[in-house]
C-alpha cells in the first residue's frame, strides 16, 4: 500500500498567522517519533473519500484504544478500509475559537516538509495533505507553533493523540525522552526567538542617516526633577498622585527623584559626554504657575531654573527641546475644574503657553504642547491608572481628548500668529502608537480590527490635525455613535467639533511628534457584555507572540518592525510629514546588583534605529529626529523607580543620586557619532555581531526556558498517559 496520506480538518474560522510571527524549527530540532499503524481511514486510488465522520469520541480501526479526550481528536471515519487505498485521512475538530491551525505554515509545524498542503476554501475550512511519495514512509514530525499559548496547548494534545495512535511504546525510552526533552528546549528554544526573525524584514541594514538628522534623548519634569515642594512650586496631579497609597509601586514619589532641580548642570554634561546636541525636556507647569492660572501669579524661582537649564544646555552645544505638558496639570486646576474633562482648561493652557513662548522662545526653536494625549486620557480618565486616576472609559476619556485638541490647536495658533515671525521655531504635539498587526492578514475582519485600534490610537488625534479632512477618524465616530445609542443615550459619547473648530485644529502640527515602544497583534472581536467605553468601543482583542523577547515593563515587547510599518502608514495617511521620533527605548527591571551592561537595551536600540533607517531608505518616509528614552533612569510613573529605562544608571538609594552610564549610552554615543551605521565603523561591526544574537541571544533564552518547559510538559504528559493506560 503507498503510504500516500490527506488529512480533512475542519476549522472554526479562517487565519494566517503571519509569515514574520512564525517559527520554524531546524530538522535537528524534531522530534522523531515514527507513525506506525495509524490507518484510520485509507483513501482509495480514485481520491474517493467518505463523508466526515461525525465530531465526537474516537474511535481507531486499528488501534481501538479509547484515547484521552483531545482538544484536536484525529478519528476515523470508516471502519472499512477500501481496496487499493492510497492514502489516510483524518478528521480533525478543532475547538471554537482556535483558527490557527488551518494555516497552512501551522499544518506544516505538524507534518515539517513530509507533505505538501493546498487550502481549499469551503465550509469550515478544508485543508488537504498529499504526501511525498518519495519519503517512502510516514512520519509524524513534531514542530511546535508559538504564536499563542492556545495554539502551544493544543498541539500537546494534538501530538497526544497522535502518539496514542501510534502505540508508540514508551517503557525505557522514558528517561531519554525527559533527558532529550531538556536539551532539544535548550538547544532549539535558543533558535526559537531567532524563528521570528524573516530575512527580507529583519537582516540588519547598514547605512548612514542624513547629514542634518537629530539624535535627540529625552526626559520629563515629575520624573526627574523632584524638588516637588521647593521655591514655591505648587503642587501637581502627579504629586497627590503619587502621595496616596496604593497608587505608585512600593509607594515610590517623585519627592526627590533624579533631583535634577539641583543637578541639570551634571545632566547636561552627561549629554555631552555622549556627544548629543539635541535634548528633549518638560516643563512643570505648576512650578511656573503653581495654581495653573496667570492670574494666581508666575513663580520667579520656577522661571529661573529653566532659564538656566535653557542656558546651561545651549553653552554646552546643545538643543532644547520643550514640552509644555508631560502630565503634571497643576492640582489646582484639577480641582477647580476636574482637569482635562473641562474645557475651561483651553484658555488656561494657552495662557501658560503665551507666556513660556514669551519667555523662553528667544533661545527655544522645538516645542510640543502635549506628550502623549492618549496616555493622559486613557489611562487618567479612563483606567485610573494614572493620575488623576479617573475611572471613566466611556465619557471622560473622550471628554478630555476633546479638551486637549483644541489647547493644542490654540497653543499652536498663538504661536503662530504671535511668535513664529520673530522666533522661527517648530511647534507641535507628540502622539504615542503601538504598531498593529492584523492577527490573520489574510482576514478581512482582522485587517479591519488592527485598522480600527490604530483609528482610535494615533488616528483619534492625529486624523484631527494631519489629515486633509480633519476631525475625528470615521471609525471612531461611527462606532462610539452606533455604541452610545444602542447603550440608550441621545448622543454619542464622543464629543463632536463644530465646522469651525474642526478647520482651526486642523494643520496644526508643523512636524509630527511620535513616541513608540511596541506593537500588538490585533484580532477582531465583538463583545456587546464589555463595559461600554474606549476599549470596547474599538471592538478588536488584542495579543502579543510569545517570540517577541520582553522588557520590564509588562507592556512592553521588542518588535522593531513595527516602527517601520508605524512610519509607513503615518507618511500615507497624514500627508507625509517632517517626523520627529520623541521617545523610544526599553526597560530593565529595578535589580541587584544594578544592571549597567545593558545588553538587551543595546540590541533594541540597534533594532530599533536600523528600523528607522529602512523607513528612510527604503519607505521614502521623511524621519528627522530619533530620540532615545531616556537619558537616566527616573520615576517610571505608576511603576515608580521599579522599572528603568535610562542610558545612564541612578542610584535612588543615595541621596546625592549618582548617575552612572550604562553600556547602552556607549552604545548610543558611537552611533550619534557615526550618524547611524556607516561600512567599516566600529560600531557597524559591532552590530553586525550582535544581531542575530538579539533575536535569539538574551532575550532568547526566555524563550528558550518557555519550550523547555513545554517539551517537559509534553514528555510528562506522555508518560502519564502512558502509564494511566498502559499503553
Ligand atoms: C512614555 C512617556 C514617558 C516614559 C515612557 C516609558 O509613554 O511619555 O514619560 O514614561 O513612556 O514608559
Amino acid at each position: 500500500m503507498s503510504l500516500g496520506m490527506s488529512v480533512v480538518l475542519s476549522r472554526a474560522g479562517p487565519s494566517r498567522p503571519r509569515r514574520e510571527q512564525s517559527t520554524f524549527l531546524p530538522s535537528a530540532c524534531l522530534l522523531p517519533f515514527t507513525v506506525r499503524n495509524e490507518v484510520l481511514h485509507e483513501q482509495t486510488s480514485d481520491g474517493q473519500r467518505g463523508k466526515p465522520g461525525r465530531l465526537g469520541s474516537h474511535t481507531s480501526t486499528r488501534n481501538n484504544t479509547n484515547p484521552p479526550a483531545a482538544a484536536m481528536d484525529a478519528r476515523d471515519r470508516d471502519t472499512t478500509t477500501p481496496a487499493g487505498a492510497t492514502s489516510l485521512v483524518y478528521a480533525i475538530n478543532f475547538p471554537r475559537g482556535f483558527s490557527l491551525a488551518a494555516d497552512k505554515r501551522s499544518l506544516e509545524y505538524f507534518f515539517g516538509e513530509l507533505t505538501q498542503v493546498t487550502i481549499n476554501p469551503g465550509e469550515g475550512g478544508v485543508v488537504e495533505w498529499s504526501p511525498n511519495p518519495e519519503a517512502g514512509k510516514c512520519e509524524l514530525r513534531l514542530k511546535y507553533r508559538t504564536l499563542s499559548r492556545t495554539s502551544w496547548s493544543l498541539n500537546q494534545k494534538w501530538a497526544l493523540s497522535r502518539l496514542k495512535n501510534t502505540q508508540l511504546k514508551m517503557s525505557g525510552t522514558m528517561l531519554s525522552l525527559l533527558t532529550t526533552s531538556l536539551l532539544l528546549g535548550f538547544t532549539c528554544g535558543a533558535v526559537y526567538d531567532y524563528g521570528a526573525y524573516d530575512r527580507t524584514r529583519d537582516n540588519f541594514r547598514p547605512g548612514t542617516f542624513p547629514d542634518d538628522f537629530i539624535w535627540s534623548t529625552a526626559t520629563a519634569s515629575y520624573q526627574i526633577e523632584g524638588a516637588w515642594n521647593v521655591d514655591g512650586k505648587g503642587e501637581s496631579i502627579w504629586d497627590r498622585f503619587s502621595h496616596t497609597p496604593g497608587k505608585v509601586d512600593r509607594g515610590d514619589t517623585g519627592d526627590v527623584a533624579c533631583d535634577s532641580y539641583n543637578k541639570y548642570r551634571e545632566d547636561v554634561q552627561l549629554m555631552k559626554a555622549m556627544g548629543l546636541k539635541y535634548y528633549r525636556f518638560s516643563l512643570s507647569w505648576p512650578r511656573i504657575f503653581p495654581d495653573g492660572t496667570v492670574a494666581g501669579g508666575v513663580n520667579q524661582a520656577g522661571v529661573d531654573y529653566y532659564n538656566n537649564v535653557i542656558d546651561e544646555l545651549l553653552a554646552n552645544g546643545i538643543t532644547p527641546m520643550v514640552t509644555l505638558y508631560h502630565w503634571d496639570l497643576p492640582q489646582a486646576l484639577q480641582d477647580r475644574y476636574g482637569g482635562w474633562v473641562n474645557e475651561a482648561l483651553v484658555d488656561h493652557f494657552n495662557d501658560y503657553a503665551d507666556f513660556v513662548f514669551q519667555t523662553f522662545g528667544d533661545r527655544v526653536r522645538y516645542w510640543i504642547t502635549f506628550n502623549e494625549p492618549w496616555v493622559v486620557c486613557f489611562l487618567g480618565y479612563g483606567t485610573g491608572g494614572n493620575a488623576p486616576g479617573i475611572q471613566d472609559p466611556g465619557n471622560s476619556t473622550y471628554l478630555c481628548g476633546h479638551t486637549i485638541l483644541k489647547a493644542h490647536a490654540e497653543a499652536w495658533n498663538t504661536y503662530d500668529t504671535t511668535y513664529r515671525g520673530s522666533q522661527q521655531g517648530q511647534i507641535s504635539i507628540t502622539l504615542n502608537c503601538d504598531w498593529p498587526e492584523p492577527r490573520d492578514p489574510d482576514s478581512p475582519s482582522d485587517v479591519a480590527a488592527a485598522d480600527r485600534y490604530i483609528q482610535f490610537y494615533i488616528g483619534w488625534f492625529a486624523h484631527p490635525i494631519y489629515s486633509t479632512g480633519g476631525d475625528y477618524p470615521a471609525a471612531m465616530k461611527d462606532i462610539i455613535r452606533e455604541k452610545s445609542l444602542a447603550e440608550g443615550l441621545q448622543e454619542s459619547r464622543l464629543p463632536q467639533f463644530t465646522p469651525a473648530e474642526i478647520d482651526r485644529i486642523k494643520g496644526t502640527g508643523d512636524f509630527f511628534g511620535l513616541n513608540h515602544y511596541t506593537a500588538r497583534i490585533i484580532q477582531n472581536r465583538v463583545d456587546p457584555t464589555d463595559t461600554p467605553g474606549y476599549s470596547n468601543d474599538r471592538n478588536l482583542s488584542e495579543s502579543t507572540a510569545p517570540e517577541w523577547p520582553r522588557a520590564a515593563s509588562e507592556w512592553l515587547y521588542v518588535v522593531p518592525w513595527g516602527l517601520r510599518r508605524l512610519l509607513k502608514f503615518i507618511k500615507l495617511n497624514y500627508g507625509d510629514p517632517d517626523v520627529y521620533i520623541t521617545e523610544n527605548g526599553r526597560s530593565d527591571h529595578d535589580e541587584q546588583p544594578p544592571i549597567t551592561e545593558d545588553a538587551d537595551r543595546i540590541c533594541y536600540y540597534m533594532g530599533y534605529i536600523d528600523e528607522v533607517l529602512k523607513a528612510i531608505e527604503v519607505d521614502g518616509v521623511k524621519v528627522r529626529a530619533y530620540t532615545a528614552w531616556s537619558l537616566m533612569d527616573n520615576f517610571e510613573w505608576s511603576r515608580g523607580y521599579t522599572e528603568r529605562f535610562g542610558l545612564h544608571y541612578v542610584n535612588f538609594t543615595d541621596p546625592s543620586r549618582p548617575r552612572v552610564p550604562k553600556e547602552s549610552a556607549g552604545f548610543y554615543s558611537d552611533i550619534i557619532a557615526n550618524n547611524g551605521f556607516p561600512e567599516g565603523a566600529d560600531v557597524t561591526t559591532m552590530v553586525r555581531s550582535r544581531w542575530e544574537g538579539c533575536r535569539g541571544g538574551p532575550a532568547g533564552w526566555a524563550a528558550a526556558t518557555r519550550v523547555n518547559m513545554g517539551v517537559l510538559g509534553l514528555s510528562a504528559m506522555v508518560a502519564i498517559t502512558f502509564t494511566i493506560f498502559k499503553v
